[in-house]
Parts: C-alpha cells; sequence; structure tokens
C-alpha cells in the first residue's frame, strides 16, 4: 500500500511514537495534518531520545521528507527551539527535509493566553483540561476568518493588516477575562522576527504531496490525540478542537480521500484519559492504579497523570467505524501481565436499556454504566514478545477477543517500548 494513515482510536496516548518510528522508516514523506504542539512523541533512536512535539517523526530518519500540513496549528517560536534543540542531536534540518504548508495558520502568544485565562476561570464541570498551548483559540481564529497564516508572514503591509483584524476581536475578550491588550507593535516585530525563520520551510504542500504521490513515494500520515477527542466524534465538549479522525488526513494536507489506502488505528490493550470529560471503564480503585503505575501513565506534554480503566471495545469499535480503521495496532499489552481478571467493556446500560455505542449527548454520556465481560488474565509476562508463540494462551484469547468486539484484525502488536518488540501480521506498506 502506498500512504497509510495512523490515527489514535481512544483518547490520544495510545503508543503512536513507537509505531509512527517503525512506519516512518519504511515511508518517503511523513506529514502531520491536525493538532500542534499539544501533542508529544518520544522517540528512542539507538539510544538517543528524541521528544518531539509539532514536528513530525521522520524528521529524525535520514532522508526523508517531513511536512507540516494546513490542518496544523503552528506556534513559530515553538518550532523553532524545537527544531534547534533536534539539531543540536545531530539532526540535519532543512527546506529539503522540511516543509509547512503556506496555509497553515500560527498560533501566536495570545492564544496560550486566551486558552490558560480561560481554563483559570472555568468552573468545574466546564473546564476542559487543556494542554494550555493555544490549539483551541488558534483553531477559533482559523474557522473565524481572522487567523495569520504562514504565507501572510512574507508581506509587511498584509500581516499588519491581519494583526489589526486579529487584534479587534482579541482585545475586548481579553478585556473581559481582565487581561491586558496586546502589545500590538511588539507582537508585529515579533512576527517579522520569526517570519525569517520560518519562511524558507514553506511551501504549496497539497502540491509537492501530488508529485511525491505521483512518482510512487510512500506517504505516512501522522495523526496525533485520538479520535475520541475529535472536534465531531469525540466526547464534546472535553475535545481538542480539531477532526483528529481518519478523512482529517485528506483536508489537513490537500491530497484527495481515494490517496489513502490503509488506516492504521492504535489502541492500548486498556484505556487513558488525560484532562476532563466522561470515561465510562475509568477505575479508581487499585487495578487503575496499577494500571497508571505499570503503564508509566503520565503525560509527555504536561507531566500530568493519566486517568486509567478497563479496555473499552465498544468505544473502539465506534472509533475504528469513523476512521474506517483497516487494522489496528494494540500496544502496551504487557501492562495487563499478572492480573488475575481482566475486564472488557462491551456495551452500556442506559435507563434500563443496552447500547452498542457512546450516545452523543453530554447527560446521557455521564449516565452511561459499562456492561463488562472478564476474562482471565495471565501470570507470566508478556514484555518482548516478537511472536505469538511467546505469548500465554490466555493472553493471546484476550486479543482475539478484542479483534471480535471491536470487528477489526490486529496488524501490529506492540509488548514494549522496544521497537523490535512487536508482533507483525499485517505489514501496512505492503501491497
Ligand atoms: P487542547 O488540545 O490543548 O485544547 O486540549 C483539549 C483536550 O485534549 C484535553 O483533554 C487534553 O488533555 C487533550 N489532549 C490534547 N493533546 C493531547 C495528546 O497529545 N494526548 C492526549 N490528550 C491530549
Amino acid at each position: 500500500m502506498a500512504n497509510v494513515v495512523v490515527v489514535g482510536a481512544q483518547w490520544g496516548d495510545e503508543g503512536k511514537g513507537k509505531i509512527v518510528d517503525w512506519l516512518s522508516e519504511r515511508a518517503d514523506v511523513i506529514c502531520r495534518f491536525q493538532g500542534g504542539h499539544n501533542a508529544g512523541h518520544t522517540l528512542v533512536i539507538d539510544g538517543e531520545v528524541f521528544k518531539l512535539h509539532a514536528l513530525p517523526s521522520g524528521v529524525v530518519r535520514g532522508g526523508k521528507l517531513s511536512v507540516i500540513g494546513n490542518g496544523v496549528v503552528l506556534d513559530p517560536w515553538h518550532l523553532v527551539t524545537e527544531i534547534e534543540t533536534v539539531q543540536k542531536q545531530g539532526v540535519e534540518i532543512t527546506p529539503q527535509t522540511l516543509m509547512i504548508a503556506e496555509n497553515t495558520p500560527l498560533i501566536l502568544p495570545l492564544h496560550g493566553e486566551l486558552d490558560r485565562a480561560r481554563e483559570e476561570a472555568a468552573s468545574k464541570g466546564t473546564k476542559i483540561g487543556t494542554t494550555g498551548r493555544g490549539i483551541g483559540p488558534a483553531y477559533e481564529d482559523k474557522v473565524g476568518r481572522r487567523a495569520i497564516r504562514v504565507a501572510d508572514l512574507a508581506d509587511e503591509a498584509t500581516l499588519i493588516a491581519r494583526v489589526d483584524r486579529a487584534l479587534q476581536h482579541h482585545d475586548p475578550l481579553r478585556r473581559g477575562l481582565g487581561i491586558d491588550a496586546v502589545d500590538r507593535d511588539g507582537l508585529i516585530a515579533q512576527l517579522k522576527e520569526i517570519a525569517s525563520k520560518i519562511l524558507p520551510y514553506a511551501a504549496p504542500v497539497w502540491k509537492v504531496l501530488n508529485e511525491k504521490r505521483r512518482a510512487g513515494n510512500r506517504i505516512l500520515f501522522e495523526g496525533a490525540q485520538g479520535a475520541l477527542l475529535d472536534i465531531d466524534f469525540g466526547t464534546y465538549p472535553f475535545v481538542t478542537s480539531s477532526n483528529v479522525i481518519a478523512g482529517q488526513a485528506a483536508t489537513g494536507t490537500g491530497v484527495g480521500p481515494g490517496s489513502i489506502d490503509f488506516v492504521l488505528g492504535i489502541v492500548k490493550a486498556y484505556t487513558t484519559r488525560v484532562g476532563e470529560g466522561p470515561f465510562p471503564t475509568e477505575l479508581d480503585d487499585e487495578n487503575g492504579q496499577r494500571l497508571g503505575e505499570q503503564g508509566h501513565e503520565f503525560g509527555t506534554t504536561t507531566g500530568r497523570k493519566r486517568r486509567c480503566g478497563w479496555f473499552d471495545a465498544c468505544l473502539v469499535r465506534q472509533t475504528c467505524v469513523t476512521s474506517g480503521v483497516t487494522g489496528i495496532a494494540l500496544t502496551k499489552l504487557d501492562v495487563l501481565d499478572g492480573f488475575e481478571t481482566l475486564k472488557i467493556c462491551t456495551g452500556y446500560e442506559l435507563d434500563g436499556e443496552r447500547l452498542d455505542y457512546l450516545p452523543i449527548a453530554a447527560d446521557q454520556q455521564a449516565r452511561c454504566t459499562p456492561i463488562y465481560e472478564e476474562m482471565p488474565g495471565w501470570s507470566e509476562s508478556t514484555e518482548g514478545a516478537r511472536s505469538w508463540a511467546d505469548l500465554p494462551a490466555n493472553a493471546i484469547k484476550y486479543v482475539r477477543r478484542v479483534e471480535e468486539l471491536i470487528e477489526c484484525p490486529v496488524a501490529l502488536l506492540s509488548t514494549s517500548p522496544e521497537r523490535e518488540d512487536t508482533i507483525l501480521v499485517t505489514d501496512p506498506f505492503s501491497d
């Protein structure tokens, strides 16, 4: 298959980093298509640790083209720092190896300030638990048609007009929240200064990708966050502000939907969530604590402790549909080692009725109670397993039951953070 989309099929943090790294070795082009530096991918290559937030994972591998698509919101100051950090680690980044879509909207300092001020002002129940990086306010400006986009950095008069348009909206908002008006001239000066560092990477990405595709190059579309944080299909309003599902790979880069050959959904063998919002299978007991400890469940971007719970097959079945998942990569199976009994959520009970999907209304979501199926656990270690023969019988039964319940096959199984500790069933890039 020529072009593969990788999406998180839960609430993010499914272990995409390792899988994307493994696939990016086989790809020619690696594209980010949504989100921003709210994402966090840790890559370990030959013992060197790379922490990436805005850059596509392919940058750390030589000979690849990395692309930031128009579906992303980009903090140019953060990006420049991130580029400098990986350059210091010996990675070469040039306009030949990194391209940024000219129509990518920028995240400005005022977006982060607004994000954080709103979260601080929010009362219990309305706080989203955002990463505080300005993602939501930047997307609001994009759809409000007042964003500053990468291409605007090239022309001073356009840039000034865009800043004035944005401040017309933001200054009254800030006043309402008790924040000082934006220092207009200071912001313009900052943007003019960063422009020379960003513009060399600006490119008509839709056109470059078309040429690459026609030349037979393999393109990997690297999703961030997870489908349950999708602005349309996630647990709204406790979501991120972009479309996260696989269809966004097309609109977020400018390729047609027919160019996507395989959608790989990344699924953790249990469930986690950072931030606020419904989580039907959340565990507040020692099992939840144990999943968090064994799974090292702390956020890469914010360091926050992740909420943990049993595997929710009902939700993953749903996200496999909305993203058109061809096969899943099941990660962190080894974290379940040593549990005597495991539970899988197969549906919900709501007002005496059984549902096989999570309803969209927030009050109904809050009242849904999970219906569980129990499975025996295993005492043996699965850590580092590289073939089915290395897995205990009960672990295989668990994986097979997951496949049945989510109605989607396992393409890859990951049993440790090491890239070789993977059982390959179907290579998404194979023809
Ligand atoms: P925002 O994307 O910063 O606006 O945050 C909105 C919601 O998405 C919050 O619940 C965040 O915790 C969550 N979120 C954003 N990025 C990630 C991620 O990369 N992994 C997991 N959760 C995320």
